[in-house]
């Protein structure tokens, strides 16, 4: 019952959004996946309950419990976590197999990736390139940069889309790269 936890100290990184996808990929492969909604916004929530309806998400998104748990028995658990230094960040970092780190491909995005690599050291962590504009060269620079500094990226980058901004709030039809993330991230477990 691995647990992937999307944490960020930085706000608008594309932490829901890559939760909502990520779970989605999961569970059209056929996986037991639930999305733990641990920011107290529920933004995933609303998701969810703005998908309700026609075409709903099709995992369960349900609030984490305080303090954070998991013991559902699902195949698969996404933890969703608000920005900041939250108790609740701290133990969604704790009981993850893995970590994820979303973050955008700019050279201020990279100085403010750190504060959050150091508070999850202690886990198995993978940064996820997002918002890229593959015009320029600058996710190639900043993955060269990171794993420089031995901190492990994901090859898969999630490019800047209109598709995507619009997905909030819906089930997302095109899954526009996560698909191939969730194989990086299934494959990274097996190693943890
Ligand atoms: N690949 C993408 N292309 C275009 N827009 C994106 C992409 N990924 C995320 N966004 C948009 O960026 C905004 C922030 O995303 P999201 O809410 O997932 O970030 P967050 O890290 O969860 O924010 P918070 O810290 O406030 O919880 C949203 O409007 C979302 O639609
Ligand atoms: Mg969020």
């Amino acid at each position: 019952m691995p647990i992937l936890s999307l944490v960020h100290t930085k706000g608008g990184v594309a932490k829901t959004t890559s939760a909502v996808y990520l779970a989605t990929a999961a569970h059209r492969r056929g996986i037991d996946v639930e999305l733990i909604d641990a920011d107290p916004q529920g933004s995933a929530l609303e998701w969810a309950t703005d998908a309700q309806g026609d075409n709903p998400l099709p995992f369960p998104v349900v609030p984490a419990t305080r303090p954070l748990t998991v013991n559902s028995g699902r195949e698969l658990s996404i933890i969703d976590t608000p920005p900041g230094t939250a108790q609740v960040i701290q133990e969604a970092i704790d009981i993850a197999d893995l970590v994820v780190v979303p973050t955008g491909a700019s050279p201020l995005d990279v100085r403010r990736v750190w504060p959050t690599l150091e508070i999850t050291a202690h886990r198995p962590t993978a940064v996820l390139l997002t918002g890229v504009d593959l015009r320029t060269r600058l996710a190639d620079e900043v993955k060269a940069l990171l794993e420089g500094e031995g901190v492990p990226v994901l090859a898969t980058p999630i490019v800047r889309r209109e598709g995507v901004r619009r997905a909030y709030g819906t089930a997302p039809a095109n899954l526009h790269g996560y698909d191939d993330v969730l194989t990086e991230l299934m494959g990274a477990l097996v190693h943890v």
